[in-house]
């Protein structure tokens, strides 16, 4: 008993020190993104002279060098190969218990570590020879002791048998890791978490299933599940899951019950968890996963025909199980953000908090362009949405994107409100390198206080490699004898995922969207599809594997959004004093007021008719009609 309460104690203080830990580092996340002003005065400080200084490189994201290390997925998989066969074997491979004294009563059962003869009679491998707290008698210490002996005796075709199928599996893994991510730094990245994620799985079903430390169904598949889903991707965990019971059945014996309730639980704790962007809502689809492995267990009771009880301790470890992974995600989570560079929803659920000080800043300093950020925002979320890519990364993204213009805002067109434009004191070479400035700056201050890699990307990437096309012109103009369009180009790199390249195109839309004249659905189409075909002949878009599909799919939503928001612009001949204030049904692309797409769905039917009459009526004289100003 002495030994379980020490055991007790030491499982509560490896708690307690993790937990303090994890309130560190969610302090220090905090505390960079607070402390943030004094970094903006810092960068403020950059002269003009300086930004021409700035150099490109400064933009490219730092990604881990190890990471790109070439076939470094193949070697990977065959250590985790290898750990998988050690952790199958290991108690073959090491002394698996120390030698009971007699009398005594232990925290884990004593196994037999491989078949061994005894007095004439055959123990086979796994069967008990101690169960877990019962008092070790003689005969247990004689029985235990010639298992420990015969231990190294596995035979040669079970090993043989056991790597290759190992090897088969792990493989049949990487093919579909290779086809989901093509790139080898994500696909690194991935490998670590997926191969750590499994390793743990075995090592807990080694623990359950051989020490008898706690019940199979504790078997932590769910968390694995879940923390996967969170931050890899939802497609692969059935097949993770599948894989990882395989090799846990290679060499333990687990009954059906234990296998049905385990790979339920794995295969559901993607579901909900994915739709997650609240603590509660992750804990809600906790208890979803738990309650459908109680489902499984007791479906399996009654086709076994055997008797259901509440109290069944196997059947309070199956709730329990996914229960206890909502809340072991919540605690490992902000720790994998750390060690991975994560960007977790609900580390972007934090990041989009307008009270942030960085974002107050980006406010006060650079208002217009913080209209431009959040109408930027509302758009490419919806469009992201449309075409299911990660649409609340790509608001977080959308936010940010441009925090760099905060240093020499009156530089940036929507900033001057019609003031003193300071790029006439300016040749084009310098207000260029000014205007791509921004990029260089932004990313300095994002990676200050610590944005994830994820969101910073959109910074440099939003501009890709495309030229300042206004000083690139005015510059031939003026025949300033500059060659070389490279002094007028954004550095780069261009898009890398859909993400950054649905901002992309929804950034330069919006901006020429808002000083564009005419905006008659065929006009906006016109305007959003040179764009998107220029982005495309460019290039920009050939390391972000959209589909022409995709493409075309947000040019009609682009076109859709901005189609209606400019219907909403129209000024409608002035309504007495009462009817104005009243509120009115406008809705302006640039207010920063809530989701567009949100507004355009919600508006009634009977409205939304009205007014497709009085477009019809108005078509006619719309021409005549004077447009609400642009900001
Ligand atoms: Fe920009
Ligand atoms: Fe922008």
């Amino acid at each position: 008993m002495t030994s379980i309460s020490s055991y007790a104690l030491t499982i509560l203080i490896v708690v307690a020190l993790f937990g303090l830990m994890l309130g560190l580092i969610r302090l220090r996340q905090e505390q960079r993104l607070r402390s943030a002003s004094d970094e903006i005065e810092e960068l403020q400080k950059t002269s003009l002279k300086d930004i021409q200084k700035l150099r490109d490189e400064e933009a490219r994201p730092v990604r881990p060098v190890l990471l790109g290390i070439p076939y470094l997925a193949y070697i990977l998989t065959s250590f985790v190969i290898l750990a998988s066969f050690f952790i199958l074997f290991m108690e073959n491979l090491i002394v698996p218990y120390p030698l009971p004294e007699v009398g005594n009563r232990y925290w884990y059962s004593y196994k037999a570590p491989t078949e061994f003869q005894i007095q004439g009679r055959t123990v086979e491998r796994r069967e008990t020879l101690v169960e877990r707290g019962e008092e070790v008698t003689y005969w247990d210490r004689q029985l235990i002791q010639t298992a420990l002996e015969s231990r190294g005796g596995v035979g040669g075709k079970r090993v043989a048998g056991v790597i290759l199928l190992l090897t088969i599996f792990f493989f049949i893994l990487l093919y579909h890791i290779n086809i989901l991510y093509p790139t080898a730094t994500d696909k690194n990245k991935y490998l670590i978490l997926i191969y750590a994620g499994i390793l743990t799985m075995l090592a807990c079903a080694k623990m359950a299933l051989f020490y008898d430390l706690f019940s199979p169904y504790l078997i932590p598949l769910p968390l694995a599940g879940m923390l996967i889903t969170i931050l890899v991707n939802r497609r692969i965990v059935p097949l993770i899951m599948l894989i990882t019971v395989i090799v846990i059945l290679l060499d333990s014996r687990i009954d059906y019950s234990t296998f049905l309730v385990l790979l339920a639980g794995g295969l559901v704790s993607g579901g909900r968890v994915k739709r997650a962007r609240k603590r509660s809502e992750l804990m809600f689809a906790a208890l979803l996963v738990g309650s459908i492995m109680v489902l499984v267990f007791v479906c399996y009771r009654l086709v076994a025909q055997e008797a259901v009880s509440l109290m069944d301790p196997d059947l309070i470890a199956s709730f329990s199980n996914g229960i206890i992974s909502g809340l072991l995600v919540l605690i490992v989570l902000p720790v994998l953000e750390m060690i991975f560079d994560f960007a977790s929803p609900f580390r972007l659920m934090e990041l989009l908090d307008l009270n942030a000080p960085v974002l107050k800043d980006f406010f006060f300093r650079a208002p217009g362009t913080y209209q431009h950020s959040m109408v930027v925002a509302n758009i490419s979320e919806a469009v992201a949405n449309e075409i299911g890519a990660n649409g609340l990364l790509v608001r977080v993204g959308a936010y940010y994107h441009d925090i760099g213009k905060m240093f020499n805002p009156q530089f940036f067109i929507e900033n001057q409100q019609g003031g003193v434009n300071p790029h006439d004191e300016l040749g084009p070479v310098a207000s260029a390198a000014v205007v791509r400035s921004h990029v260089i700056l932004g990313v300095k201050l994002a990676r200050k206080i610590g944005l994830p890699s994820a969101v910073i990307d959109f910074i440099p990437e939003h501009h890709g490699t495309s030229t300042i096309d206004y000083f690139y012109f005015k510059s031939k103009k003026l025949d300033s004898g500059i060659k070389s369009e490279k002094i007028f180009k954004y550095p780069g790199p261009r898009p890398s995922s859909k993400e950054t390249a649905i901002v992309m195109i929804v950034d330069s839309v919006e901006a020429a969207f808002r000083v564009a004249e005419n905006r008659d659905e065929e006009t906006i189409r016109q305007l959003v599809e040179t764009i998107a075909r220029r982005k495309l002949e460019q290039g920009e878009l050939d390391r972000s594997n959209l589909t022409i599909g995709e493409l075309k799919k947000i040019i009609d939503v682009l076109t859709h959004i901005l189609r209606s928001s400019a219907h909403q612009r129209i000024a409608y001949p002035t309504p007495p004093q009462d009817e104005r204030s009243s509120g009115g049904k406008r809705i302006d692309l640039s207010e920063d007021s809530g989701d567009v797409a949100e507004k355009i769905r919600k508006r009634p039917r009977e409205e939304k008719r009205e007014e497709k009459r009085e477009e019809k009526r108005e078509e006619k004289k719309t021409q005549d009609l004077p447009r609400v100003s642009e900001e």
